[in-house]
């Protein structure tokens, strides 16, 4: 982080005295003697670093406010950006929250946005994210998030960088070659600080592993029940390398004391359980407790804290299959 240098925290006590980011005082603007501006559309010489100091409120009540490329915004107290209000924080700028954000208009977030274990972004507004690895939350985040349109390249469909695969959206035939390096290091401390040893009875499939796992399944129990659990070939997250099955797929799975404390803490490590209960309709599968996907500690609590679906906390299409399954030649 940035020093914060006894002028800055002097100009900032002004700024908010003077009840708006907009308009920063005659006084504020002088006490920094630095020629660089944070205050768009203002001819003021601006800071580093602004500080909501701690038990403060900083109101931004209209028009936009800009946290400019090699600017940091720090939140001790608590940062308000109103109805008509928008903050931007541009690529190369940071928001840094350890109070509170209460976000009741937009935030166009193009830059960094951190959120402290103890901090809070709450809010009737939303957060438009463009990447979800800008933003690194650890606290509780109830404002709601509007992500970016998906993306498709190379037969892979992202949405603000996480890879998104259900029975609407395929995945390239070709694409992953086993767990990424980072899935099997979140599994492996999920392992340690739950004291269970989780195995691992499924990873990493390729496509080809897919269309005999799937016609294994139809086989068994009919393409109609098979489909509800069992993905076809190029719809398989299994495919992406961020997703593992652990444990048994014992019926009575979800009952366990495993599967329990999967449930309440997966999240903190950076999985989330992929499939729950009573989202068929959405996720296109039953309630999968051992399968999970792998997001990065920071999206999976926001995804968790959402209460969201994936396919809803991405706004990406979901449900059935939208056409009919073409058996491969060894099953016929
Ligand atoms: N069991 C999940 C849906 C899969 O086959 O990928
Ligand atoms: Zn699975």
């Amino acid at each position: 982080m940035k020093k914060i240098t006894a002028s800055v925290l002097a100009l900032f006590l002004a700024a908010i005295l003077s009840g708006c980011f907009n308009t920063p005082s005659e006084g504020a603007s002088e006490a920094t003697g630095s020629d660089k501006s944070s205050f768009e559309g203002s001819e003021a010489p601006g800071i580093e670093v602004v500080v909501v100091e701690e038990g403060k409120l900083a109101e931004i009540k209209s028009g936009e406010y800009t946290v400019k490329s090699g600017y940091t915004v720090l939140v001790n107290g608590k940062l308000r950006c109103e109805k008509d209000a928008e903050i931007v924080v541009e690529d190369g700028g940071e928001l840094l929250v350890n109070g509170e954000l209460e976000v009741s208009g937009e935030l166009l977030l193009e830059g960094y946005l951190a959120v402290s274990d103890s901090a809070s972004v709450c809010g009737t507004g939303t957060v438009l994210v463009n990447e979800f690895d800008d933003i690194n939350c650890e606290g509780r985040f109830t404002a709601k998030i509007t992500p970016p349109e998906p993306v498709v390249t190379n037969g892979v469909t992202t949405v603000g960088g996480v890879i998104i695969v259900n029975k609407a959206i395929t995945i390239s035939p070709d694409y992953g070659n086993g767990l990424t390096a980072e899935t099997e290091a979140a599994l492996e401390r999920m392992r340690r600080a739950s004291g269970y040893e989780m195995p691992v009875i499924s990873g990493f499939r390729d496509y080809e592993t897919q269309v005999a796992v799937f016609e294994n399944w139809c086989t068994k129990n009919g393409i109609e029940e098979a489909e509800r659990f069992s993905s076809r070939p190029g719809h398989s997250e299994h495919q992406t390398g961020l997703t593992v099955d652990v444990t048994s797929t014992a019926d009575d799975f979800a009952y366990t004391d495993e599967a329990r404390w999967i449930g309440d803490n997966c999240y903190k490590y950076g999985f989330i359980v992929r499939y729950p209960k009573g989202k068929e309709e959405i996720t296109g599968y039953i309630h999968e407790p051992w399968h999970l996907r792998y997001l990065g500690e920071s999206t999976a609590k926001l995804v968790h804290d959402s209460g969201l679906t994936l396919e809803e906390f991405l706004g990406v299409e979901g449900g059935d299959y939208r056409d009919e399954y073409v058996f491969s030649r060894s099953n016929t």
